[in-house]
């Protein structure tokens, strides 16, 4: 990964400035870019919408945003500063002509036109059509969207097909905010720069692995996009996706961002296709019922806000995945991720064979595998579960499993990445594409998610149901009974 620091000023225009995204994650990630000195001293930032404010009242947003929505106390220095480059101007997105606006605001002379489409992708289409006929743009612009890249194959097509007519590939940012998390990078080293691992990565030594990414919310007031959508197309065609491609995939050559795109797209590709013929054993849909959540009463799916309360929406999914090459041939990946889970939890557990043979009887009938556990979030770290000699002079050999910790907060006090979109919209501010997502990579992960969702509407059955701070429902659990093992708890 080139680090090219430092970088030529941008001019980062927000498309959808006053929406959700930005108000929740973009103004944030700036503002702790812009206290890690981080933003280029010429960089401004221009914020679009369709909404009649001025600057000082945009700014006054802004400001109120990173107090709702973060933990830190603004330092006024930092503010000032970050404050300094931002400007709003109102548009409405539809219009072709009000584009023009953009060259009182932006210059392609010293600065390279970044532009952030916050916004729903119905707009898209505007968005570009009205940057091409501004004039604003250079080959050196970018543009960086992020999820829903569409809702199934074709939409994405025809999202990406728009964006091609304005920019070419090597222009286009598409976010996926997990590859920004510094545990889903720390897969790379892991994997590739420790022969201890390196070595072991492959279906001589492992049995299977487990995805979890489990969380505590609800649909947080989003019934309106996420009950179009579910829990397969919202987390797991992406996140899930993505933390699998950077657990099976083979050693890129180096890691620029054409070598790793090469190597993910080749394990996508090589996931062996869930069907109708298959669906019912490989997959479990589930639907949380009212529970409770740390002590506190929480409303089922079909309570929450603006419910239709006949909708069957997934807010849970657990599926056994199977790839299809020399590596991983008979070592299955089961993922599950869901809403109004037990805890907030993103880990993977690596479970290694079991020994042919056991010395250890009086200790274990059967000797538990060792396991590698990488916790992504909360709490990053890495664990190896291994079985150990219990201390003592009179005792004989007895056995008992022990964990080596390796916390990355008391290893590594300094550096930290808060969230995954500091680092992403660094990323792109800096040109480099390697933290982002390919066309190519983003079809072929829906070629593989609309199977199961055919299947799914071939058979037109209810989610299971399971009540909310629970681990899911029971099918769940019976998906790796089936198979002998469990989920890690
Ligand atoms: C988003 C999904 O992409 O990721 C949300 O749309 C989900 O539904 C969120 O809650 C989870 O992100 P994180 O970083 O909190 O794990």
């Amino acid at each position: 990964m080139k680090e090219k620091k430092p970088y030529k000023p941008c001019d980062l225009v927000i498309y959808g400035a006053l929406g959700d995204l930005s108000r929740r994650k973009l103004f944030i990630s700036l503002y702790r870019l812009e206290h890690a000195n981080l933003i280029e001293p010429e960089t401004r930032i221009t914020g679009v919408d369709r909404h009649e404010v001025n600057t000082t009242e945009f700014i006054e947003i802004a400001r109120k945003s990173l107090q709702e929505f973060s933990s830190e106390t603004l330092i006024d220095d930092v503010w000032d500063r970050f404050s300094a480059r931002l400007s709003y101007v109102k548009m409405d997105l539809t219009q072709v002509e009000q584009y023009k606006v953009l060259n009182t605001v932006t210059d392609s002379n010293t600065r390279v036109l970044v532009n952030y489409f916050a916004v729903a992708p119905f707009l898209f289409k505007n968005i570009c059509q009205g940057l091409a006929h501004s004039g604003v743009l250079t080959n050196e612009s970018r543009m960086v969207m992020e999820k829903p890249i569409g809702h199934d194959l074709k939409s994405s097509q025809e999202i990406n097909d728009e964006v091609a007519k304005v920019f070419s590939e090597d222009q286009v940012f598409r976010i996926d905010h997990y590859l920004g998390k510094e545990t889903v990078l720390n897969l790379l080293a892991l994997r590739f720069a420790n022969s201890i691992f390196t070595t072991n990565w492959n279906h001589n030594t492992i049995d299977h692995i487990q995805i979890t990414v489990a969380e505590e919310v609800g649909i947080e007031g989003r019934w309106e996009y996420f009950d179009k959508t579910g829990q397969l197309r919202d987390m797991l065609q992406n996140h899930l996706l993505q933390i699998l491609t950077f657990i099976a995939m083979e050693p890129p050559v180096n890691l620029e961002a054409n070598s790793i795109h090469n190597e993910k797209i080749k394990v996508l590709k090589a996931l062996r296709p869930i069907t109708s013929n298959n669906v019912d054993e490989k997959t479990v849909r589930g639907q949380y019922t009212g529970g409770y959540i740390k002590g506190a009463n929480v409303p089922g799916y079909l309570e929450e806000e603006g419910a239709d309360t006949k909708s069957t929406t997934e807010s849970f999914v657990a599926l056994r995945v199977d790839i299809d090459n020399w590596r991983w041939a008979g070592v299955p990946f089961y993922l599950r991720t869901g809403k109004r889970l037990m805890g907030k939890r993103t880990e993977i557990v690596v479970y290694f064979k079991q020994l042919p043979h056991n010395i250890f009887k009086d200790s274990f009938r059967d000797l538990p595998p060792n396991k590698l556990i990488i916790h992504l979030q909360p709490n990053e770290g890495v664990e190896i579960e291994m079985l150990n000699k219990i201390p003592g002079i009179d005792e004989h050999i007895k056995l008992q499993k022990t964990r080596l910790d390796l916390s990355f907060s008391d290893a590594f006090k300094k550096n930290r990445i808060f969230g995954g979109y500091e680092k992403l919209v660094l990323e792109a501010m800096r040109g480099n594409p390697t933290l982002f997502l390919s066309r190519e990579e983003i079809e072929q992960a829906w070629t593989w998610v609309d199977s199961i969702q055919d299947a799914w509407r071939h058979y037109n059955e209810s989610p299971k149901s399971y009540p909310a701070g629970t681990w899911g429902p029971i099918a769940s659990v019976a998906l790796l009974a089936r198979d002998g093992r469990a989920w890690e708890e």
